[in-house]
């Protein structure tokens, strides 16, 4: 079954699924004392070590967590409370406008339940952020924010930032820096101490590995205030008990995706392109959206005017092709997607969209099922039509 949406989650490597099956049913909680927890703890601080060294990070900034998610709770939440705590005319949130819900939902709880001011930097036509984008948002005014969280690269339309120059323009001033890099340790180098921030989120799902665990990797003088209060695990700012299997998997997968990561960019992107023109040729007003160069190797983004992307996507998933529309269906409804919005798109093209995203066993053939049953599809789409969005048929 041809399997289009590895941005949504990846399978895991069969050699992980093996390392993790082995260790379901060992003992062994890392904290207690004894032999099985003493084995257990080295093989989470062993799996400590992996992801520091793949990601440039030091071992001790290596926070383990149940996932993307939750790292981006953490850093959102955590450092924010602790800015303002400290000085607590931090008081300011800056994110871009594109981030992902596990992004966009903090934030914004922060801003109606906590009083933090939430602020927005745009993004260009193709979904990047620029630093100049983010000084304007910022208008000098330094001491007033707290934290700043802007993605590595978008996991709809698969724009990629320059990380390093978005740092570049709050270096010094006390801001902290979060970036979002769960859709990236496949496709890209990813170097912690380089890049700069203060914290960077990763998931296990997104890299071969199992769901419902991660990372967030934080320097050593970004302090949050926790979440989750308990036994004091992770350095104290995520209590409970370790899940050591799925952090040894995880560790293992990511080790995995950054040694094949050379290849796989290599032959990904070149399958992503034979799809790109593929589709052009085959539906001629497909518009194709997101950068052509500062974009994640396994990801193709496309308008179909006309076709209501979350139709198209069960047209397509009953012939046996499975994609992603990217945007939420909210009361029944398909909802715009807020990237596509962002990225200047009206309502009606932001809601005719479909991401098709590759991945380590993707092949040619997964790209020809496509291919055959995607204009029919969009004959069908077009067909049924587009209906109006809850907000202009008046309803909330
Ligand atoms: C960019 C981005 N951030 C965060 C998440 C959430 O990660 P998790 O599924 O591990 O909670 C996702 C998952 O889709 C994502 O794509």
């Amino acid at each position: 079954m041809p399997y289009l949406d590895h941005a949504a989650t990846t399978p895991m490597y069969s050699e992980v699924a093996a390392l993790m099956t082995k260790m379901l049913t060992d003992a062994g909680n890392p904290s207690s004392l004894h032999s099985s927890g003493r084995r257990a703890r080295r093989l989470v601080e062993e799996a400590r070590e992996q992801v520091a060294a793949v990601l440039g990070a030091r071992p001790a900034e290596v926070v383990f967590t149940s996932g993307g998610t939750e790292s981006n709770n953490i850093a959102l939440k955590g450092i924010a409370w602790d800015q303002r705590k400290n000085n607590p005319k931090r008081n300011r949130i800056i994110i871009s406008s594109v981030e992902h819900h596990a992004i966009l939902d903090p934030a914004h709880w922060l801003n109606e339940s906590e009083g933090f001011e939430l602020n927005y930097v745009p993004v260009t036509n193709t979904g990047l952020v620029t630093p100049a984008a983010l000084a304007q948002v910022i208008n000098g005014d330094f001491d007033s924010v707290a934290v700043v969280s802007i993605m590595l690269a978008n996991n709809e339309v698969g724009t990629v930032n320059d990380i390093a120059a978005l740092v570049d323009v709050i270096r010094g001033t006390g801001i902290r820096f979060h970036t979002d890099a769960v859709q990236a340790p496949l496709w890209l180098e990813i170097n912690f101490e380089k890049l700069g921030t203060c914290a960077l989120s990763v998931s296990g799902h997104k890299v071969g590995g199992p769901h419902g665990v991660g990372a967030i990797i934080m320097s050593r003088d970004c302090s949050v205030t926790p979440l989750i209060h308990g036994g004091g695990q992770e350095r104290d700012v995520r209590s409970g008990t370790l899940d050591v299997p799925a952090i040894v998997a995880f560790a293992k997968a990511l080790e995995i995706s950054v040694a094949q990561r050379e290849l796989q960019v290599k032959k990904i992107s070149k399958l992503r392109d034979d799809l790109v023109a593929q589709v052009k040729s085959a539906v001629p007003d497909a518009i194709y959206n997101g950068e052509l160069t500062s974009r994640l190797a396994n990801n193709a983004h496309f308008t179909f005017p006309g076709c209501l992307g979350d139709s198209l996507l069960m047209l397509l998933d009953a012939q046996g092709v499975e994609c992603s529309v990217g945007s939420a269906c909210s009361a029944g409804v398909p909802q715009p997607s807020h990237v596509l919005l962002a990225m200047g798109a009206d309502e009606d093209s932001a809601r005719c969209t479909l991401r098709f995203t590759l991945g380590h066993n993707s092949t040619e053939q997964d790209v020809t099922a496509l291919i055959k049953e995607l204009p029919g599809a969009i004959e069908r789409a077009k067909r049924a039509g587009v209906p109006k969005t809850l907000a202009s048929v008046g309803e909330k």
